[in-house]
């Protein structure tokens, strides 16, 4: 405590030094990223300056042109470099490429996850890279936002532990900054149009999105970056209260804010709140953005704007402090302890591999199985599907293939398992047959979709059992891929149709970036595995858990939709509606959040809570057993919900509280407890106050989303 005490004593009393010094221009040039894929005149004349404070999407090999000018500028402060490393370093070919977060997010670990921001933080700084604009927080809702991949599900909860987690992971030992970001409301955009303006009230984001940028603050996260959308018709680029009072202030975060992609630019030509970049500058920075990310006008528009007295230089000197403590904590000015750099060897090792496994075996997510499942020791299998073996597809987006410099030509490295792979290597390939089967977007299959699928369904036939990779195409997952219908397209439904009329053993394989609404095709599916983006090692834990080598243990951080047209369709809505129920859609979701099955069969005893009544700044355990009445060891998830039975305001009809994995051997018992506060029983109030209610509680233990175990708790 002492030792940090000091350090920070010494690296305000150096950043003071620092700013004594410095000029506007030197002070606003800190305050500029500049990305590397910008006009290239441009960039080589701010390069040159060497007083830009930061650029992005540098990779390794070129970071030296950069830090050469600035080492030899008269101060002496290098340049930060941030990179999208969101699900591993994925825009260095060659790194670890991680499942996306979506698929990470399954495996409700949050040391795995934790696990995977450390090696991602040890791949990007051994490439010299320092900051990571990771982990999204954004809140997964809406399954036509074109993001969903990127969020860790659309519970709170999750999102804010996940989150922790992974913040945790990547700053270990101060190796790279994290970002949480978009704060705020980006996820809630309306019709799930990315970047658009949100219809969300502020008691909304209490309730539901700003938890996780709490949780955010609390882990020490260096960075945030600031939503493109908007609350009540105010950008939250132009925001005071939500950057400032309530991130800085409120939720005591003391790093710095970073604006995304050309946010100024949008105040002036997109949202058009603000006349001229100038405008916009003082605007943002007024408001508490430190940073400015792309839009490289702002570094004229911004001195001029302090010139002429628009901005105060205490603002200013503000995010100068804040960027500069960054770069303090990173050993990136002189005089301060440089970071323990790892060797470039460290990048997509075996070790980071064998990590990788872990997250994308723990991440499949077993929806269906009939009996069919486990294959074990099957003659013949059949592979269908053109996400079978494409990596780009299973990659998702964020890597060297997708975006933002997508090089779909790129070839893989050998040792990234697609399904077709895995299932050859743990099968034996004398076994395994091929055929892409259909057309999911115009030009796949060459000209001939029908002789593709007459192909596939010929492969079903021969084989003893038909492996059917369905899903979606990078065209329809990632940042500004929106859809309006998240679906299976193409032929897949008639593919799946056919391939099971020639085989009895269909197992099918979801490769997507969200989930999709499997209403007609579950009905040709012995067997369904979703395993969203599943990453480098994804085939090989496909293969290996529809054998039967591994077991299930991945659990659903977001509901499947029960329609086209059926959003929301979160499990925790409020719960009042005349019908309560679209006439024509199935209502009762088959794969809701929590949902996942095993090869375990876990049995749950009636929670039991440690006293029936307790006091509002009480607690009260709550415990069950749950027992594995299985012959296979395996993993499950125990969910804790709760509801404030009756409340002034409207509560969902239940909310994650707590949730704990747990290995449970073949046969035995675990007693699972949860020590609740009842302090985290309440809600916010039509003032945005918190509150907690006295009167009955119900509290709900499950194990997959569906089946729930209750018991009533009465808080005085
Ligand atoms: C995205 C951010 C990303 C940034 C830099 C933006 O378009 O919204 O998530 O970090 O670009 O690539």
């Amino acid at each position: 405590m002492a030792n940090t005490a000091a350090r920070s004593a010494a690296v305000e009393k150096k950043i003071d030094e620092i700013l004594s010094k410095m000029t506007i221009e030197e002070k606003v040039g800190q305050m500029q990223q500049l990305a590397a894929n910008m006009d290239a005149a441009k960039l080589d004349e701010y390069r040159k300056m060497g007083t830009i404070g930061s650029f992005l999407h540098v990779l390794g090999n070129d970071t030296q042109k950069y830090i050469e000018p600035a080492e030899k500028s008269r101060l002496g402060i290098k340049p930060i470099f941030g990179i999208d490393a969101i699900h591993g370093h994925a825009l260095l070919k060659g790194a670890t490429v991680f499942p996306s977060q979506l698929a990470a997010a399954c495996t409700f670990d949050e040391q795995l996850v934790e696990k995977m921001g450390e090696v991602t933080a040890k791949e990007v700084a051994a490439d010299g890279l320092d900051w990571v604009f990771s982990p999204v927080l954004c809140m997964g809702r809406d399954l036509r936002w074109g993001r969903i991949d990127e969020t860790f599900g659309e519970d709170t909860e999750v999102v804010a532990r996940l989150g922790a987690a992974i913040i945790k992971g990547y700053q270990k030992d101060g190796l790279v900054a994290a970002c949480a970001k978009h704060y705020i409301a980006y996820g809630e955009a309306t019709g799930g149009r990315d970047a658009y303006d949100s219809q969300v009230t502020e008691r909304r984001v209490r309730e539901v999105l700003l938890k996780p940028f709490k949780a955010a603050a609390d882990a020490e996260v260096m960075s945030v970056m600031t939503a493109y959308g908007s609350i009540d018709g105010k950008p939250f680029t132009t925001s005071r209260k939500w950057l400032t009072d309530i991130l800085k202030d409120e939720l005591g975060f003391n790093g710095l804010i970073v604006t995304d992609w050309d946010n100024y630019k949008a105040l002036v030509h997109g949202q058009r709140v603000c006349e001229d970049l100038c405008e916009a500058c003082k605007d943002g920075i007024l408001a508490g953005n430190d940073m400015c990310m792309y839009t490289d006008v702002f570094y004229n528009a911004a001195i001029e704007a302090v010139k002429n007295g628009e901005i105060p230089m205490s603002a200013i000197d503000d995010s100068v402090r804040r960027i500069l403590r960054m770069k303090a904590r990173l050993g990136l000015l002189d005089g301060m302890p440089a970071r323990k750099l790892p060797p470039r060897s460290v990048i997509g090792c075996a070790e980071h591999a064998a990590i990788n496994y872990e997250v994308a075996k723990e991440s499949a997510v077993l929806l269906k199985n009939n009996g069919v499942l486990p294959l074990g020791d099957v003659k013949s299998v059949a592979v269908i599907g053109l996400n079978a073996d494409d990596v780009g597809a299973q990659y998702g987006d964020w890597t060297y293939y997708s975006h933002p410099n997508p090089n779909p030509q790129a070839t893989p490295k050998d040792s990234v398992y697609t399904l077709l792979k895995g299932v050859r290597e743990v099968f034996g390939d004398a076994r395994v047959t091929y055929a892409k089967g259909c057309v999911i977007e115009d030009g796949d299959c060459g000209a001939d979709s029908d002789k593709a699928m007459d192909e596939a369904v010929a492969c079903a036939k021969a084989a003893d059992v038909a492996v059917v990779v369905i899903g979606d195409r990078l065209k329809y997952n990632g940042e500004g891929k929106d859809v309006a219908q998240p679906i299976l397209r193409g032929r897949q439904i008639e593919l799946l149709k056919r391939v099971k009329a020639v085989n009895h053993k269909v197992v099918a394989v979801l490769v997507n970036g969200k989930p999709l609404v499997l209403s007609e095709a579950e009905g040709y599916c012995d067997a369904i595995v979703e395993t969203f983006n599943g990453g480098d090692m994804c085939g090989l834990a496909a293969a290996r858990l529809i054998k039967g080598e591994e077991n299930f243990g991945g659990k659903l951080p977001i509901s499947f939709p029960c329609g086209v047209g059926s959003g929301p369709d979160y499990y925790n809505q409020y719960d009042y509606w005349h019908g309560g129920r679209y006439a024509d859609v199935k209502h009762e979701n088959p794969y809701p959040f929590g949902f996942g099955l095993s090869y375990s069969r876990f049995e749950y005893s009636a929670p039991v809570l440690s006293a029936g009544k307790a006091k509002r700044d009480g607690a009260v355990r709550v415990s069950v057993t749950v027992k594995n009445a299985s012959d296979v060891d395996g993993k499950e998830t125990v969910q804790l919900y709760f509801r404030d039975r009756v409340c002034k305001m409207l509560t969902p009809v239940r909310k994650l509280l707590d949730f704990k994995k747990v290995f449970i051997g073949a046969g035995e018992s675990k007693t699972v407890t949860f020590d609740v506060a009842v302090a985290d029983l309440g809600y916010y109030d039509e003032n945005c106050v918190y509150t907690v209610d006295a009167g009955a509680f119900d509290f709900y233990v499950s194990g997959d989303g569906i089946n729930f175990g209750h018991a009533e708790l009465i808080v005085e």
